[in-house]
């Protein structure tokens, strides 16, 4: 069953460009079988009719707080003690402003106030406009009263201009309600991981690397977060986008990642390796680009510390979770990996060949702990860490 069956979610839109992005937002919710019913600021309706979101919700929409004919089928009020969620995306700053001194000057505004449901709120403005103090204090004043406030996110605006701002895609909406009515076994738990690879220079211009994508374990802060923690990534340089929520931290060589890792050991209860760790850096890096004037060159490498050793070995250890990448007798070496480096859980996948693993969209993998073990079969890597990490999970909270 769908977390969000019969739920009834009050959807508010305030007069922002990114409205068009409520329709499918509706879309959403109403596939994932929640009743939403829509009620629009006029500012709202500049933006996307009443009609489009009307046919998406199945529910003739609310706008006006003195109109005779809507107010005999659901009175307002009734309305605000409908609703088992409010949620406003997206919010305008104005709208914002107006929750936050409490006015109840438009049908919306006042469904809020009556309301006794969790209010969340969607901000989407120009950068500017978030960042003022104004609205900060706003935001700040309504987190104080438990008001929900979810993104916004990073990038590019409608108004050219680029930085936070952006309203959270529904996609990530519809999970942030999924989350809010069924909220996940890690609430309050901080995860630390690490991603990607890493690279040690040899030069200014050139370095040592590997070919790992980042995507498991990006796929894994990403599943931590649906789970309710608090994620830090510690990521190797990557092409992809932080998942929401997530605190990232970029690093480029091994000794980068330790210090960071190192620095936020006593934050953590759950600590996840994810990262491809060059096994060694070059004993010297070179001050000027290597020219290509002998025949031969030869370089001296030295070895970087075991990042996930150190962190099991340490004083007050959190939850340990390590990868191990095997060409062969994956079960027996990953076991072997886990005792050496004193692990909670390893979880070993096959590499070469057509195995999945670096560089693919899909892996599968052998997870051990002490004294049992689970098969997670070939499947795609968001599928996987969601999996992996309800593994981690029920470890985690068994030790506990
Ligand atoms: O020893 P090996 O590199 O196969 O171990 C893999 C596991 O150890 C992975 O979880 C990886 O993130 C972690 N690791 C580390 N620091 C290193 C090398 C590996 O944290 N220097």
């Amino acid at each position: 069953m769908s977390a969000l069956e019969n739920k009834r979610v009050l959807l508010g839109i305030t007069g922002g460009i990114a409205a068009y992005k409520a329709a499918e937002l509706v879309r959403l919710l109403v596939q994932a079988k929640a009743q939403v019913q829509v009620v629009m600021t006029p500012a709202a309706a500049n933006f996307i009719t009443p009609l489009t979101m009307q046919a998406l919700s199945g529910r003739s929409v609310r706008q006006e707080m003195f109109d005779t004919e809507q107010e005999a089928v659901m009175g307002h009020i009734d309305l605000a003690r409908w609703a088992d969620l409010i949620l406003v995306a997206p919010a305008s700053a104005d709208f914002i402003s107006r929750l936050a001194v409490g006015m109840a000057n438009d049908l919306l505004a006042t469904l809020c106030l009556a309301t006794t449901a969790p209010i969340a709120l969607a901000p989407a403005m120009n950068r500017e406009m978030w960042q003022n103090q104004a609205t900060q204090q706003n935001v700040t004043v309504l987190s104080q009263r438990e008001v929900e406030i979810w993104g916004p996110a990073d990038g590019e605006q409608a108004c050219g201009e680029v930085g936070p701002g952006r309203m959270l895609e529904p996609m990530q909406l519809l999970r942030q309600v999924s989350d809010h009515f069924s909220p996940g076994v890690l609430q309050g738990v901080q995860v630390l991981l690490t991603a990607g690879p890493t690279q040690e220079p040899i030069d200014p211009v050139r370095y040592v690397g590997n070919r790992s994508s980042g995507r498991m374990g990006y796929a894994l802060a990403s599943a931590f977060i649906q789970q309710g923690a608090t994620v830090t990534l510690i990521s190797g340089p990557v092409s992809l986008d932080t998942p929401v929520g997530v605190q990232r931290v970029d690093v480029e060589t091994a000794l980068e990642m330790e210090r960071e890792v190192i620095a936020r050991l006593d934050q953590c209860d759950i600590f996840v390796a994810c990262a491809a760790v060059a096994d060694y850096r070059c004993e010297e890096v070179a001050g000027q680009k290597i020219k290509k004037s002998q025949d031969r060159l030869e370089m001296s490498m030295v070895r970087n510390p075991d990042i996930l050793q150190q962190v099991a070995s340490a004083a007050s250890a959190p939850f340990t979770v390590g990868f191990a990448a095997e060409t062969e007798r994956l079960a027996e070496l990953a076991e072997a990996k886990r005792n050496a480096k004193g692990v909670d859980m390893i979880a070993a996948n096959l590499v070469g060949g057509d195995q999945g693993g670096f560089g693919s969209a899909e892996n599968a993998l052998t997870v051990l702990w002490e004294g049992g073990g689970a098969d997670l079969p070939m499947m795609d890597k968001k599928r996987l860490a969601q999996d992996l990490v309800e593994l981690i999970a029920k470890k985690y909270h068994e030790k506990d």
